[in-house]
């Protein structure tokens, strides 16, 4: 399975599926990695395992629909079976959402349907829940609301701040996102309404 990977950030999840595609058993490999902005971890990631990158920038092009087409061509022009945002922190729009609906696939620090939003760590830490976690979903017209493809609980604990618990947060999402990636890779999917089966 072609996958391109989007990112914003530190790149760790990025990583994380980079390291898991060196065995080729695992079923899929990261074609290209795309992003919002220049000089960001997850590009050295990207160019240290030699895989190919794009930057598109909003702030280059004269709206967001001409970003949103440039997006689509860019990530259409690898191929990819699958998109993985990874920590991508922009709202992808219709064009690109008609070219890969159902094969884009978001990663989510918080167990939705709650806490949607940037702040799914913080948001749940200032509610008082005592256990929150991560999210894996085909990513629709909303904001963290389409179909859920895998979970995984995390224990809020006393202590926590917003950036701890982002950070334990961060541990069950890669290994969900390596996993689950894995056997969507392996076994295929199905979408049934918002029912996502993994794996047959
Ligand atoms: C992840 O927690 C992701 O869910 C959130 O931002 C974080 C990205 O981390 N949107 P990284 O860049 O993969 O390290």
């Amino acid at each position: 399975m072609r996958l391109v990977v989007l990112v914003s950030g530190a790149g760790t999840n990025l990583q994380a599926l980079l390291d898991a595609a060196t065995d080729p058993a695992y079923g899929a490999t990261v074609v290209a990695v795309g992003a919002d902005r220049d000089g960001i971890e997850a590009l050295a990631r990207a160019e240290q395992a030699g895989v190919p990158t794009f930057v598109l920038r909003v702030r280059d092009f004269p709206d967001r629909v001409a970003w949103d087409q440039a997006l689509t061509k860019a990530v259409a022009e690898h191929q990819p079976d699958l998109v993985v945002s990874a920590g991508f922190m922009k709202l992808v729009g219709k064009d690109f959402l008609a070219e890969f609906g159902g094969r884009f696939v978001n990663t989510h620090p918080a167990l939705s349907p709650s806490f949607p939003g940037v702040r799914g760590a913080a948001d749940a830490l200032d509610y008082g829940v005592k256990v929150t976690g991560c999210t894996l979903f085909f990513v629709d017209e909303g904001v963290d609301t389409g179909p859920i493809i895998a979970q995984r609980a995390v224990a809020v604990a006393d202590g926590d701040t917003a950036e701890t618990l982002h950070e334990r947060i961060k541990v069950a999402e890669r290994a969900m996102l390596v996993e689950t990636i894995g056997a969507m890779a392996r076994g295929g999917f199905t979408i049934e309404g918002r029912r996502v089966a993994v794996g047959g």
